[in-house]
Parts: C-alpha cells; structure tokens; sequence
C-alpha cells in the first residue's frame, strides 16, 4: 500500500490529501453494495426487453399474447401501454420513443418489454413474442448517410477569417481524410434499475445513472406524473463513463411503467449483450480536411469537416458536436478556418456520451494535419506542434472566441519532453529500426486543451445539503453522483476542511433526487468543480451560525473563531466541534443548510458558434513509445510519459488514477476496441470475446504520470483545483501518433487494430524500400 494512503484518516483528511475513493477497500472486498447486490424486496419482478431483429422497417403492432400466456409473466407492455408519452428524448428537440411504434430504426432497439416472476420467465416469454418487420433498407455508414444527407440537426459551423482566400494562398497544400471508430463503455455494472411503487402515485427508482435528475423526468413523462411524485436515488455505480447520463434514463423510467403497470417492485438489468445491443456508445466520425501551410510548416488556413454518426436518434448528439467543433483545433493556433459539425442519422443505436464528449474525436484533427505537414515540409511532428501551438508568436484566441493560455500549454509540453527523455530517444530509436529487420519502434507526442463546463450554460449549476448533528457527525448530500471517479471523497474533504473537522466525521450519503432537486448530471467532468463548490456554500452557511454562537458564548469577535483540528477556539477559549454543535442545538440555531453554485461568466451563441463556453481549460502533453511487429501488425505500448494540470490538486491519488485509467481507456479505443456491424446492421462485437479492452499487459510497462508541478492555480476554482476526469483519456493520442511514426503511415484510421497497422506498413508509398532496406 502507498504510503500516504495508509495513514490514519485523521491525520491529514483537508485538501491536497491523498485519501482514498471512499468506496476502494469496499470494493476490493465485495463488500460495497451495487444494485444489483440489494436484498431483493418481497414480490420483486423481473423485467427483460424485447429488441428489434432488424435495423431498419415497418413493425406491424405486436402480438403480446403469446407472451402474455406464458408462465408467470405478470404484463406485457408495448408502446400503446404507457400512460404518458413515449418520448425519451433527453434534450426534449426531437421525438425518441422507449418503444418502438410503427418504424424500427435501429437493430436492438426495443419494441417492448415483460414482467415476470423470475429473471428466466421474462426471458422464455419474450421469446415468445415475434415482431413482423417489413425491411427497408437501412443506412448503416457515416459516408453512405453523408451521400444522402441524413442529417439529425442543421450543420455547426464555426469559421474565423477569409479562409477560402487563405487556403488559395497558401503556399503548400494539404489535405486528408481518416476516420475513428466508436467506443462501448463496457462499465463492470451493466445498465440496472429498480423501481418501487408507493402510495399515491409514489415511484422509487433505484438507479445506477449519472443523472438521477433524467431519470425522474423522464420516468415523469412515461408515467404521466408530476416530477415531485417520483424519487431517485444512486448510491454508486460500477463506472459510467458517459454511457449512464441519458441511456440510464429510459432503462430507470421501463422499470417504473414496469412497477406501475404491476403494482409491484420491478428490476429491470440489462445483460451485457443486451446492454451492448440497445445503449448507445461513443460517436465514430469521419473526417475530411483541406489546409494550407507555409514551407516552414506554419499552418495558415484550414477547412475541415467533422462528420459524426449519430446513430437512430438525437440524444446528446447536439453537445457532442458541438464540443468535437470547438476542440477541433485543440491548442494549436490557426488563423483562418472553418470547422463544419454534421451529426448524421444512420440505423445503428444512438450514440451518446463517452469520456471527452466528442472531444477525442474533435483533437485527433489537427493531429492529421500537422503529419501531412510534416510530410510536406520535411519537418517532424513535433516541431511543427510547437511551430503552432497557440500563445506565444501565435494567436491564443480559439475560432469561437475565448483565449487559451499559450504559457501553459508551452509547459506542460516541456514536462512532457523533459519527462520522456525525448531528444535521446528518438535517437536510440532510430538506431534500433535501422538495425531491425522486421520490428519498428516509434515515439508521438500529443498536447491538449480540454474546455471545462457543459455547452449549455444552464447546466452549470449544482446544490447540496449539509446537516450537521448535535454529536458533531457531518451528513452531505450533494446533486453530483460516484462512479468510481473519487468524486464523493473530494466533496467531503472540502467540506472537512470548512469544519475543520476529520474527513471521517463525514457522513456521505447517496445522490438523491428528494435531497437535492434539478441536479445536473454529473458529467463534463465538472463532479467536483460544481459540486464542490455547493457543498462549501452549505458548509460555510452553518459555520457562520456556529461561529457566531461561539463568539456570543465567549465574548470574542466572530472573525476570531477558528474551525480546525476537531476544534473551534478563539484565543484561550476552545471546545470540541461536536461540543459546540450541541451548544447551538440548545441555543436554537439551525445546523443544515443548503448550498448552491452556477458557474460565472459563461456565455454560447449556437448558431454563431462563439462565446465563452468555458469557465478554463485543462491542459495535459503526452509521449509515448509502441513497438510494431510489421509480420503481423501488432503492437505493444512499452512507455508512457503523462503531464496533466490539475491545478492544486484537491486528493492528488484520485488525479492520478483518474490520468492513468482515462488514458488506459483511450489507448483502448484508439488501437484495440473495435465495434463491428454486419451488412444487415447488427452489432457483432456483443461481449468480451468479440470486444477487446485493454487489460493489465496493455497497460505500458513504463508509465510515469505527473501532476504539472506548480501548477499555477485559479483563484476561482474550488480550492484552485482543476477538472481531471475526462482530459487525459485524450492523451492517449500520442499512441496513434507513435503508430504513425513507426509505420510512417500517411493515413492510419482508428481503432488501429493489427489489420490497419499492417495495412498502413504496406500501403505503398515512398519510404517503403528504405524502410524494409533498413
Ligand atoms: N472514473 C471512473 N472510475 N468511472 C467512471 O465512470 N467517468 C468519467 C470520469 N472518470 C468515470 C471516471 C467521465 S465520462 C466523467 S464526465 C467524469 O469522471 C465525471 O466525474 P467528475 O465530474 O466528478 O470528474
Ligand atoms: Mo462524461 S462523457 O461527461 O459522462
């Protein structure tokens, strides 16, 4: 065990503590409750989905009779048995259906739902049930809905300057097109809810969602209730990823029509290959680009499209555009540009939120255009980066108006170099290939600003419960939800040191609807930047009060009283915390309170595309090094060099875990994660032994992770900490970068499994005999 992590709690819980996620002993034990773990209520039924056979047609009505008379099926609930609307749309600007009614679009999507007895009920009467599809022909490719315009929104189109006379200009051309696939979440804990139906119209929904919010508004509007009538609770999920923001919200609202329709307890969990077939995944693109350069490599005007599928339905396409849109130039500086945004409608599942939110995506661009770069001028990579990089000689505003800050992208790129050894290993590696007949190593690099906040302004906001009792416990309740990210830790480390209290004074409780109303979901990354703030306004609200109690007991003046240790005291006064709680119980003082935050200064135009987004940037650089098999086009990741701003770290162990496991995960969906379709639009890659995470020997062998040190700190930002939850996983760009770099691919698309990188090493090309002459 680390060091710092086996010191008693007590001994340093406030902030910069590297304590724990306050669930990691439990889940390494099994001990920590998920839902599907919980004591199953008496008359619990089990509920299973019926999905759709064919990507694309006209569905007769169902026949739910056979299902009906089938053993212990309690319902059978089709389209026409929901009480309110059949809309699960959640951003509520396009029509999405929980149940399929007159047209399929999309193989697995559901077309209705039985309630049964036992688990293995539901699934033989399901069975039973045998939808009539008349085909049509389905729309199964980004390109193929492009051709046909099949578009789910207008186009996003961000531009700055004459870029059409730039391009013209420009002394070199370039231009490219490269495509990255999609990414199943592949959480432990698959999809689950359990709804419990109560007295008047009450419905508990236990779920593992990021958004307990959606789920009650959604269940709200299948049931056709008032929101106040439905309540919400998470406790934890086992990983979300994105993939629980709004696909939770339609499996939570068929387990309340569930529980509704039967007037029992219903559990409706989605097996894997279930949840793999109806939920949504990371959005795959396409990318077409022209740009224009100097012969110093200097990038002077840029036309790119991003085309995103968007699969059947809207969903969260509208944010993930917008945010690939605004990342599409990351931190490098171009003058002149346009960037259009099209999220195209195919007959897959719709696609939704995953780690980066379209971002990943968004950066791999300019990626693309600084090696055509480098192709065309003889410079490396990496030169052209910094040649580039906005801030300094360069321009530090973005297309949409809001300024990077060139000083820190500059340092953590030099971190990032220094930390890796760069200059002697790209020496050593070139001496290597030069000497192998049959192996290539290579070396990329990768730089990153990542915006924090939701792309709609209203969603930056947050509250929170503190209640502090008279024995001096500490209860907290926050709108943010835990999926393993650390978040409920952070929070109550903030709120330990506005008591001045151990952080295992504190009581963290499950994210609930009924405690804190009209959350956001937690998500973009901003868990502990919204969150931590509300809980510090409810918090601080209380020890105000305590404090003035303190100083009228005392005769001193309030500014005197001090909160540490476990302690309030004021000069030679001094009493224990819980002491003083019990004083203001007595004294008739309130001792919870209510918090609330929004985030400042944030503005968006959507049809402009400009405003500050905002409220700052995360910036992280990256190296890494792969070995290349060119037989067989396989490779291995043997090191990894990670610089990440967190600012001042509010628990550094949780930052650092968060940089190591998002970039884990994004080397998974850059080289071996690859979602298959067949001609007929089926997902075939439905579990582990067809869908391929990274595991522990994908994990680079040398891994070095660093926090920017001395990170310049915000004064804005809870106790000057920044967002670390999503950034990192795009520094596994680099390791794209460093395929190129040992195949000298002039187009690599992603997932660069073993077939595209042996594909890339024999693409002909000049290089190619001096390469294998070695
Ligand atoms: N870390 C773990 N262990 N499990 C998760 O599901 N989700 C990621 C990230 N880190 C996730 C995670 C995503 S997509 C986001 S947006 C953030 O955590 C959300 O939490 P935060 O805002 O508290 O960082
Ligand atoms: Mo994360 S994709 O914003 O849930």
């Amino acid at each position: 065990m680390n060091a710092p992590l086996s010191r008693p709690p007590s001994s340093h819980t406030g902030m910069g503590a590297a304590l724990r996620q306050d669930s990691a002993l439990k889940h390494a034990t099994g001990e920590a409750r998920f839902a599907d773990d919980l004591a199953e209520p008496p008359g619990l039924l089990h509920a299973v989905l019926v999905l759709s056979p064919q990507a694309h047609g006209v569905l007769a009505p169902l026949d739910l009779a056979p299902a009906r008379a089938m053993p212990g099926v309690a319902a059978v609930l089709g389209p026409r048995d929901i009480p309110g609307r059949n809309d699960i749309s959640p951003s509520g600007r396009a029509r999405e259906s929980l149940f399929a009614d007159g047209l399929v679009e999309h193989w697995g999507q559901p077309l209705a739902m039985v309630v049964a007895r036992t688990r293995d009920e539901a699934i033989a009467a399901a069975a039973a049930i045998a939808p009539v599809i008349e085909p049509l022909p389905p729309v199964l490719d980004v390109a193929e809905a492009l051709e046909a315009n099949s578009l789910l929104l207008p186009p996003m189109v961000m531009q700055r300057g004459d870029w059409q006379a730039a391009l013209d200009a420009a002394p070199i051309a370039l231009h490219g097109e490269f495509r990255c696939g999609g990414q199943e979440h592949f959480y432990l804990e698959g999809q689950i809810a359990i709804a419990t139906p109560g007295e008047d119209g009450d419905m508990a929904v236990l779920s593992s969602t990021q958004h307990p919010t959606e789920v009650q508004h959604i269940a709200a509007r299948i049931l056709g209730r008032d929101y106040s009538r439905i309540s919400v609770t998470c406790r934890r999920m086992g990983g979300g990823f994105g993939g629980k923001e709004s696909n939770a919200s339609w499996v939570g609202a068929a387990a309340a029509l569930a529980a509704a329709a039967t007037g029992r307890p219903v559990k409706l969990r989605l097996a894997r290959k279930a949840d793999m077939t109806a939920t949504g995944k990371r959005h795959p693109f396409l990318f077409r680009w022209r740009a224009g350069c100097d012969a110093a490599g200097r990038l002077l005007a840029l036309d790119a499209t991003l085309a995103a599928d968007g699969g059947s339905t809207l969903d969260l396409s509208g944010g993930v555009l917008m945010r690939a849109v605004t990342h599409a130039l990351n931190a490098v500086d171009v003058p002149a540009v346009r960037v259009t945004g099209l999220a195209c409608k195919t007959n897959t599942v719709s696609h939704t939120a995953f780690r980066g939110f379209g971002g990943p995506q968004g950066v791999l661009l300019m990626e693309d255009v600084l090696h055509a770069a480098s192709r065309a001028t003889g410079r490396s990579v990496e030169d052209l980066r910094e040649h580039n990089l906005a801030g300094g000689p360069n321009g530090s505003e973005t297309p949409y108006g809001q300024h990077l800050e060139g000083d820190l992208i500059r340092r953590v790129w030099a971190e990032a170099k220094t930390l890796s050894e760069w200059d002697a290993r790209r020496a050593e590696i070139a001496a290597f290939n030069a000497s192998h007949p049959t192996l290539r190593r290579g070396l990329g690099s990768f730089v990153l600003a990542f915006g924090i906040s939701f792309g709609i302004v209203a969603m930056n906001q947050a509250g929170a419960l503190v209640s502090v009792y008279t024995d001096g416990s500490i209860r907290l309740n926050h709108g943010g939800t835990e999926m393993g990210q650390g978040l409920f830790i952070k929070v109550a480390q903030v709120v330990a040191d506005v008591f001045g209290v151990g952080v295992e004074r504190i009581r963290i409780t499950a994210t609930s609807t009924d405690e804190v109303p009209n959350t956001s979901p937690t998500a973009a990354s901003t868990g502990s930047d919204l969150n931590g703030w509300a809980a510090h306004a409810a918090a601080g609200s209380i020890r105000a009060r305590m404090a003035a109690a303190a100083a009228a007991l005392w005769g001193v003046a309030e500014g005197d009283i001090a909160f540490a240790g476990g302690e309030v005291s004021a000069g030679n006064h001094r009493m224990g915390f819980g002491e003083l709680a019990h004083h203001c119980w007595a004294q008739r003082i309130s001792l919870s309170a209510t918090g609330f935050y929004k985030t400042p200064d944030l503005s968006w135009d959507p049809v402009a595309m400009r405003g500050h987004p905002f409220f700052y940037f995360s910036y992280g650089a990256s190296v890494a090094e792969v070995l290349v098999d060119t037989l067989t086009g396989e490779h291995r990741v043997l090191r990894a060099d990670l610089v990440q701003d967190c600012g001042r770290s509010l628990n550094p162990a949780i930052d650092l875990g968060q940089i190591e496991g998002a970039f884990v995960q994004g080397l998974g969906w850059l080289t071996c994660e690859e979602l298959w379709w067949d001609a007929a639009g089926r997902l075939r890659t439905l579990g582990p032994s067809t869908y391929k995470i990274p595991g522990s020997r994908d994990v680079p062998p040398v891994m070095n992770t660093r926090l920017l040190a001395g990170a310049p700190a915000r004064a804005d930002t809870i106790f000057r900490s920044k967002a670390v939850g999503e950034p990192p996983l795009m520094l596994a760009t680099a390791v794209w970068n460093a395929l190129r770099d040992a195949t000298g691919a002039a187009r690599l698309d992603l997932p660069a499994t073993p077939e595209r990188v042996l594909q890339a090493w024999h693409a002909t090309g000049p290089g190619t005999a001096h390469r294998r002459g070695g």
